[in-house]
């Protein structure tokens, strides 16, 4: 029998510390800053409580604040460590602080547990990460969108079934998969409205007896509110998770579809686009090589994501009320899925805005085929019905000679078709998330800096 490792909660087996850590050590080397935060919106409201014998007077929460920022910089500096006797950040900030505070850090975890921590921190990481995605995100549908702005008189054949369809132009192709990230976007404000509440003071899920005050724990770290029932505060842990994952599957989605026309239409049989050499791979041994992989990749890590998603709902699913170690393993997949959404659309930008376009080759896409249900609906106006006017025309593909697409593609005006689009109209949206995101970012910043009492982020 192993005597065991020393920990902050007990002697603890190697093997069973290692096991039982997991990828902890590693993971929550993201969390230290909001694990600091989180600790030092705890202690604030510790030192406010009506107590006949306060746990921390305002100059010790003075100390312990200067100390955490003091953990901030040194992670900064990558200069603290998670060892595996810590098992998790958690217990890591903890350690300094008492190495720094003595008794003073020996309190900060009253009346709280790191159920109620963790799910704080990744509340917060979650905050910051979607700052980034949907900024990135937006900032892909307006690089669309420009790009549909800018071509919306070059044509292009519409397709179903890959086969040429109807007359439509680049314009159309290039703002509907905008559309599509700005829907994705709304599920995004969705996610995040529900991660933006606070979970903290739930402690190990079923309060605590002492006169803690969770509104202004949530007041202080920026929450909308705390999240009301205690017991749901702590089985929101991955649910949380899942919902932001649900959102994020969806950009994967919309840009996975974005990257499949892409690899289609820069293979040379199509030839509609270019890429500039720096955005294309080569090959080890056929020196002609130009591949599309930024494209291939991002369609494979859209599975990624997907999986990831679905990794947290396997776990979430049929596991018993209140905290279970099994919802650690949820952090893995999330911050993958946080990380490769960020990555993917940050990298699709460049690459969209430098595209070459091969008006000729869209040209010739528009086969005189795609002419042939305008010609049927000419019949249709004459006052022929359109069973009989589809059937003449398929009966005569010659008379489809000698269309112009782009005449064809535009005189459809009606709203969102290629002659009538309201481009304008979808980049106020971007924008409009944009917007939302700078003051909601600034919002947070402002209330860490006067919780820190010092500038936040720069500190
Ligand atoms: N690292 C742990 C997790 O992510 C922190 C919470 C540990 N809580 C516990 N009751 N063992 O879930």
């Amino acid at each position: 029998m192993s005597t065991g490792k020393k920990t902050l909660v007990g002697q603890i087996d190697p093997t069973v510390l290692a096991y039982t850590a997991g990828e902890d050590v590693l993971l929550d080397r993201v969390l230290v800053e909001v694990d600091c935060i989180g600790t030092a919106a705890h202690v604030t409201m510790l030192s406010e409580m009506p107590l006949a014998h306060p746990l921390f007077t305002v100059a010790e929460k003075d100390q312990v604040v200067a100390a955490l920022i003091g953990v901030i910089r040194d992670h900064r500096k990558e200069a603290f460590r998670i060892s595996a006797s810590d098992q998790d950040v958690h217990l890591a900030v903890e350690r300094a602080l008492t190495a720094k505070l003595g008794d003073l850090g020996k309190r900060v975890h009253t009346g709280r547990s790191r159920n109620d921590q963790v799910a704080v921190d990744l509340r917060l990481f979650a905050k910051e990460q979607l700052f980034h995605i949907s900024r990135e995100t937006a900032g892909l549908a307006k690089v669309l969108l420009a790009f549909a702005e800018k071509h919306r008189e070059v044509p292009m054949a519409g397709r179903t079934h890959l086969q040429p369809a109807m007359p439509s132009s680049l314009g159309l192709w290039a703002s509907a998969h905008a559309e599509s990230l700005l829907d994705d976007l709304e599920l995004i404000r969705g996610a995040y409205r529900q991660n933006d509440r606070s979970p903290l003071g739930s402690a190990a899920g079923y309060g605590v007896p002492l006169p803690i005050d969770r509104a202004r724990t949530s007041e202080l770290l920026g929450f909308s509110r705390p999240i009301h029932n205690v017991l749901y505060a702590s089985m929101a842990r991955g649910r949380c998770e899942h919902v932001i994952l649900m959102a994020l599957s969806q950009v994967m989605l919309s840009v996975s579809r974005l990257a499949e026309d892409m690899i289609l239409y820069l293979m040379p049989e199509f030839g509609y686009f270019s890429l500039p050499p720096a955005y294309c791979t080569g090959s080890s041994i056929m020196p002609q090589k130009q591949n599309p992989d930024v494209f291939e990749l991002a369609r494979a890590r859209s599975a990624d994501v997907l999986s990831c998603a679905m990794r947290v709902a396997s776990i979430l699913k049929g596991l018993p009320g209140g905290y279970q170690r099994d919802l650690q393993e949820t952090k893995a997949p999330f911050m993958e899925a946080l990380r490769l959404t960020h990555e993917t659309v940050t990298v699709l930008q460049p690459l969209m805005q430098s595209l070459q376009v091969h008006e000729d080759s869209l040209r010739a896409g528009c086969i005189p085929g795609v002419f042939a249900t305008d010609r049927a609906l000419e019949l249709v106006a004459d006052g022929v019905p359109f069973r009989d006017a589809y059937d003449r025309v398929k009966s005569e593909p010659d008379a489809l000679e000698g269309r112009d697409p782009l005449v064809a593609a535009l005189q459809k005006k009606h709203e969102g078709a290629p002659g009538g689009l309201h481009i304008s109209g979808l980049a106020k949206r971007a924008t409009d998330t944009i917007d939302f995101v700078n003051r909601e970012q600034k919002c947070y910043n402002n209330k860490v800096s006067a919780l820190l009492g010092i500038e936040y982020p720069s500190l």
